[in-house]
C-alpha cells in the first residue's frame, strides 16, 4: 500500500486506474483511525475497485479554541491499519498543498440550512471548513464513491446536499456507527478520555436509546422529551452542548407527524466534546 504527499503524484497513479477502467472509492479523514474509520474503508472497497484514504487534519474546520494542536497524528499506525483492511492508497497531503494560497484566501462552500442548528450553531464556520475540504478533496482525487460515517449525521447530510447541489458526480455513501461494546460510539477523541471520564461516557448512547425508545413508544412531546434527556445526561456529569430532536432529513426540530426522526447529542466530559445520534423510524 503506498502513501503520497503530493497531488502531482496522486494523480499519475489515478490516472493509471483509469486507464485500467477501475472505478475509486474515496474515505476522508482526519487519521488516528480506529474501527470506525476502517469499516468505512471496508465498504469502499465493496462499491469500488480501488480505495483511497486522505488523511488531513483540516485546519478550516478547528475553531480558535479547539483541539486543532493536539489533535492525535498518527500516521505510522494509520498505515498499519489500512494496509491491514484492503486500502490501495493513502493520500496524506500537507496544509499548503490543500490550501496553496493560505486558508485565509482560499475559496469557501457554505451549505444553508442542514449547516444551522446542533453542531453548527456551537462551532460557527465548522462545516463551512468541512465542505470546503470535502470538495477539493473530491476534485483531488475525483472518486466515483465517497463514504462517510453516520456518527456524524449533521456532516453527512452537510455533504449530501453540497454534492446534489454542487452537481458533483462523486455517489456519497453513508456508513452505519461502530461503536465500543459498552455502547460509546468510537472517536478519535476518547483518548483524551480519563479513566473516570471514560466510565461516564456510555451514558450518552444510553440516554439516546432511552429517549428513542420513549419515541417509538408513542410520545410526541420532543421539547419535554429532550429536556429530560437533558437533565439526566448533566446529572451524570456531563456538561450539556445540546440534545436535540429532528427530522433526519432537513434536521430541524422534529414534528409530531415526522416518519424519520434523528436524535443528535454534544456534550462535554471534562474537556472532551462528544458527539453522537440515533435514528429511528416510525
Ligand atoms: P474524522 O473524524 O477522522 O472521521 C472520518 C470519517 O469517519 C467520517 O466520515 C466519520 O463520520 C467517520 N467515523 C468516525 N467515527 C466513526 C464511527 N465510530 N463509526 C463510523 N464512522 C465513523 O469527519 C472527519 O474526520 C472530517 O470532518 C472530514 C470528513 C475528514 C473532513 O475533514
Amino acid at each position: 500500500m503506498r502513501t503520497v504527499h503530493s497531488l502531482k503524484e496522486l494523480r499519475t497513479i489515478l490516472r493509471g486506474y483509469r486507464q485500467q477502467e477501475k472505478t475509486v472509492g474515496l474515505v476522508p479523514t482526519m487519521g488516528n483511525l480506529h474501527e470506525g474509520h476502517i469499516s468505512l474503508v471496508r465498504k469502499a472497497a465493496e462499491a469500488a475497485d480501488v480505495v483511497v484514504t486522505s488523511i488531513f487534519v483540516n485546519p478550516m474546520q478547528f475553531g480558535a479554541n479547539e483541539d486543532l494542536d493536539t489533535y492525535p497524528r498518527t500516521l505510522i499506525d494509520d498505515q498499519e491499519m489500512l494496509g491491514a483492511a484492503g486500502n490501495t492508497l493513502v493520500f496524506a497531503p500537507s496544509a499548503e498543498e490543500v490550501y496553496p494560497d493560505g486558508l485565509a484566501r482560499h475559496t469557501r462552500v457554505v451549505v444553508p440550512e442542514v449547516s444551522e442548528g446542533h453542531c453548527g450553531a456551537s462551532r460557527p464556520g465548522h462545516f463551512e471548513g468541512v465542505a470546503t475540504v470535502v470538495s477539493v478533496l473530491f476534485n483531488m482525487i475525483q472518486p466515483d464513491f465517497a463514504v462517510f460515517g453516520e456518527k456524524d449525521f449533521q456532516q453527512l447530510a452537510v455533504i449530501r446536499k453540497m454534492t446534489r447541489d454542487l452537481m458533483i458526480p462523486v455517489e456519497v455513501i453513508g456508513a452505519p456507527t461502530v461503536r465500543e461494546e459498552d455502547g460509546l460510539a468510537k472517536s478519535s477523541r476518547n483518548g483524551y478520555l480519563s479513566a473516570e471520564e471514560r466510565s461516564l461516557a456510555p451514558v450518552i448512547y444510553q440516554t439516546l436509546q432511552a429517549t428513542a425508545a420513549k419515541i417509538t413508544g408513542g410520545r410526541t412531546d420532543f421539547p419535554t422529551l429532550a429536556q429530560e434527556a437533558a437533565s439526566s445526561l448533566r446529572d451524570a456529569g456531563l456538561r450539556l452542548d445540546y440534545f436535540n430532536i429532528a427530522n433526519s432529513e432537513t434536521l430541524k426540530p422534529a414534528a409530531p407527524e415526522d416518519q424519520n426522526i434523528t436524535l443528535l447529542v454534544a456534550a462535554f466530559l471534562g474537556t472532551t466534546r462528544l458527539i453522537d445520534n440515533i435514528s429511528i423510524s416510525r
